[in-house]
């Protein structure tokens, strides 16, 4: 801010004594004022004088001197009103008549602060500089406890500021990590928009990764970990099959679905065998297979009929139907 004011003004010859320790002052400097100075200076003038004596018509003349006075004009340089003159640096300082206290005084009356510190509105002369605490990071204290981002920071909090590239933001350590507008999921976010999946997960859409593994009725619920689905129990570790809660001569092929193999049909929930002739003094157990009761024997003939055993020492004849007594013995044979 150049205050300068050019003053011209008269000055007395008295005063060049004193205009005369200026003089080297740069007239562009704030608050040199340039004024001129006449000085009074005395030359000799000729004049004529006619004298009684006749030069042919004329009256003859002589030359006669005279002292004259004439001012002649010069500048010079001085300080300004309201400056002074700083006789060690040679320039014009402003002045602050009541003081400019840990500022500088630029111009006459004008304190200034150097930022962030500023005038005290109790105390005009007097600059104080704001506290902030905690202290500001990246950013500069600019009133109590206001701390301003410096140029080019971003405010991450009231105190702290960062600078990032574009995409990119600052983790409470102030270090910038990308930025991934749709959080990343089983992810992390690793360049701007752009999530990794952790490892034994894959990519499900642009931000989400799932597990991977190889269930088979079951949830993959994390790599490798399945899940049965309900009704389902665990074979190995990928492998979930339907439980059904009894299933013998048969394939459980969902949970509490019971089919029963070829051969068996299911009766009051149990698969039971099927044979396809009676089975006489016998217990179906088996497709087609008669199975004899306790005492019974199979009968030669038919595959579907037991008959009660005939005795070695039978005492009459064997008939299919075991051994026809004679009446040899006084008891008639025991059936169990
Ligand atoms: C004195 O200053 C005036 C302007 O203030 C300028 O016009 C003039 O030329 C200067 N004279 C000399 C001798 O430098
Ligand atoms: C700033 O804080 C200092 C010291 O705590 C205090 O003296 C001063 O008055 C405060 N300034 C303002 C503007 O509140
Ligand atoms: C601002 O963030 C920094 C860095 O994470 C932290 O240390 C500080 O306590 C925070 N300040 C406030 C006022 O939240
Ligand atoms: C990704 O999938 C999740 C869940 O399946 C869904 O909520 C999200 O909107 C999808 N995001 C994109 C970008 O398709
Ligand atoms: C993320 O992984 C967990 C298991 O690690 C899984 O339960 C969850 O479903 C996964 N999220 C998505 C959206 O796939
Ligand atoms: C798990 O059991 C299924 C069905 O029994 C079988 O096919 C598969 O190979 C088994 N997997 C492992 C890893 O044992
Ligand atoms: C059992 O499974 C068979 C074959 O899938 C189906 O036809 C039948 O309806 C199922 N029964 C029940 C009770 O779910
Ligand atoms: C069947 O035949 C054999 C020999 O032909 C005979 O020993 C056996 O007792 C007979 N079995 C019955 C139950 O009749
Ligand atoms: C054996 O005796 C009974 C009576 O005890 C009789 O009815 C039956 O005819 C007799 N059988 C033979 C072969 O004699």
């Amino acid at each position: 801010m150049c205050l300068r004011i050019i003053v011209i003004c008269l000055l007395v010859v008295l005063l060049v004594d004193f205009i005369g320790f200026t003089e080297a002052l740069d007239q562009n400097g704030d608050g040199v004022c340039i004024v001129k100075l006449s000085s009074r200076n005395r030359r000799k003038r000729p004049y004529n004088v006619a004298i009684n004596k006749w030069c042919g018509r004329k009256k003859c003349v002589v030359r006669k001197y005279r002292f004259e006075t004439y001012l002649t004009w010069t500048n010079h340089t001085v300080c300004c009103n309201g400056w002074q003159h700083d006789s060690e640096l040679d320039i014009c300082e402003a002045i602050c008549s009541t003081g400019c206290y840990g500022g500088k005084c630029i111009s006459p009356e004008q304190c200034i602060c150097l930022p962030p510190a500023h005038l005290d509105p109790d105390r005009p002369n007097t600059c104080v500089t704001p506290v902030c605490n905690p202290t500001c990071v990246n950013a500069d204290c600019h009133a109590n406890n206001t701390c301003l981002c410096k140029p080019d920071y971003k405010p991450y909090n009231s105190t702290h500021c960062f600078k990032c590239d574009d995409g990119y933001t600052a983790d409470e350590n102030l270090n910038c990590v990308p930025i991934c507008d749709n959080p990343c999921i089983n992810s992390t976010c690793t360049a701007p928009n752009t999530c990794t999946c952790a490892e034994g997960y894959r990519p499900k859409n642009s931000s989400v990764c799932e597990p991977i593994c190889d269930c088979v009725n079951a949830d993959c619920i994390a790599p490798n970990t399945c899940s049965c689905f309900k009704g389902y129990i665990p074979v190995n570790k990928t492998f979930c099959a339907p439980k059904c809660n009894s299933c013998s001569h048969g394939d459980c092929i969902s949970p509490n679905n019971c089919t029963c193999h070829s051969g068996y049909v299911k009766i009051k929930g149990v698969c039971k065998p099927q044979c396809s002739k009676t089975c006489v003094n016998s217990f179906c157990t088996a497709p087609n297979v008669c199975s004899c009761k306790k005492g019974y024997v199979k009968s030669n003939s038919s595959d579907n009929v037991c008959v009660v055993p005939c005795d070695e020492n039978c005492k009459g004849y064997c008939d299919d139907g075991g051994c026809v007594k004679w009446n040899c013995s006084s008891k008639p044979i025991e059936i169990q």
